[in-house]
């Protein structure tokens, strides 16, 4: 009963952010119409940049041949999805057949709680990148807010160029 509910909170929670641009709140400003548009594709669990995050310009999903292969962030790279929940969606028959499957708002370590949701229900090889790859930011964080940016890389810059 718990995890359904949890899962019922985080589905609301995941329309909210693409119908009115909200998240946790009132954190995420900015949410283009396109990533409704691209929400809606999803088969299992997608992906996409967000911007204005993690202390950088955007993180995002790094993608080679239509693939996740890795995570461009700002910080704790070594998450098994080093992802904010601003940046994927879980389409309702997965959350529907993985009835255990519980989205923690505590006990969790700091960051890790959509590594530890994401993990109960998909692999990073079968997540689907959105966003023409994840090559374009339509979700932000805080675009009113001061903006830090205090892990901007000076090295290790990402291999695309993306607007934010
Ligand atoms: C994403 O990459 C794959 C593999 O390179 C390619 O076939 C596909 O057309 C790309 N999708 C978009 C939207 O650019």
């Amino acid at each position: 009963f718990l995890s359904t509910r949890i899962a019922f909170e985080f589905l609301v929670w995941m329309i909210d952010v693409c119908s009115t641009g909200r998240a946790r709140g009132e954190r995420v400003r900015g949410t283009d119409a396109l990533c409704l548009l691209q929400m809606r594709t999803t088969r299992k669990v997608s992906v996409w940049p967000v911007g204005l995050v993690g202390g950088r310009r955007y993180e995002r999903p790094v993608v080679e041949n239509g693939k996740v292969v890795g995570w461009y962030t700002g910080w704790r790279a070594d998450r098994p999805f080093a992802i904010d929940m601003a940046g994927f969606a879980v389409s309702l028959q997965v959350i529907l057949s993985h009835p255990k499957a519980v989205f923690k708002r505590r006990g969790s370590q700091p960051g890790m709680q959509e590594s530890d949701f994401l993990k109960q229900i998909t692999t990073v090889e079968e997540l689907e990148p959105k966003a023409n790859n994840c090559t374009k930011v339509l979700v932000w964080h805080t675009r009113t807010e001061k903006v830090n940016l205090a892990n901007e890389p000076k090295y290790h810059l990402d291999t695309v160029n993306i607007e934010v």
